[in-house]
């Protein structure tokens, strides 16, 4: 039963129905705005961090990576270059307007002929028992509603000494940063998100 479960949603405890119906709504309402807000929310840093997360993926020519809630394709994109036309690159999200988004990007790029799409929740993954060399998921696990269960699901499609990549915000631990943070995440996300996708609502 989940009827009486409840998660976090941001600041908020909320049924686990609910946490999935929210989450939708917030990808839904961003998807035309997404790239552009996560340049100017972390001042092109995301780029960064991406890279640096791609870096310990391990992929090479051949190899078989699901990129999980992988929204518009910025992982994916980098790797489907380095497993080339042998591998096979799987971008999986449960929102119907991400996908959409992540597909026109990469079909721009030139490279959606090399990824296939898949809408899937990550707590049940549409895959074979140990498929995967390497299994991304980046600033989605936090929205996902079962962790357990979609982490159990990551794990059985990885092959056995696969590489699971969470990329994931946390907590500050430097002194002092935890103020400026909050002032940050509280104040200046949402104002962001009401100047430039008309939406404070999803970035609060
Ligand atoms: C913040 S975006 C991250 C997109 C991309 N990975 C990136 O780093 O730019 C989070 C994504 O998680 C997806 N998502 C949320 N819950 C999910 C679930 N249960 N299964 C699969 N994808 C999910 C959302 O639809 C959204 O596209």
């Amino acid at each position: 039963m989940t009827g009486d479960k409840t998660t976090h949603f941001g600041c908020e405890q909320v049924g686990w129905v609910e946490k999935v119906r929210r989450v939708g709504a917030v990808f839904d309402s961003v998807a035309d705005k997404y790239d552009v807000m996560n340049d100017v929310m972390s001042f092109g840093v995301h780029r960064v961090w991406k890279r640096f997360a791609i870096e310990l993926s391990g992929v090479h020519k051949g190899s078989r990576v699901l990129d999980l809630a992988g929204g518009t394709g910025d992982l994916a994109a980098r790797l489907a270059r380095m497993a080339g036309a042998d591998g096979e690159v799987v971008l999986a999200d449960i929102n119907g307007a991400m996908l959409e988004r992540g597909r026109a990007r990469l079909l721009d790029q030139g490279i959606a002929g090399t990824v296939r799409f898949v809408q899937a929740n990550a707590e049940c993954l549409p895959f074979p028992d140990n498929h995967f060399d390497c299994v991304t998921i980046a600033f989605g696990l936090r929205n996902v509603t079962d962790k357990d269960a979609a982490l159990r699901s990551m794990y059985r499609v990885l092959k056995p000494g696969g590489r699971l990549l969470v990329l994931e915000f946390s907590k500050p631990t430097l002194p002092g940063l935890a103020p400026l943070y909050d002032l940050y995440s509280f104040k200046l996300l949402p104002l962001m998100g009401k100047l430039i996708a008309n939406d404070a609502e999803s970035y609060r």
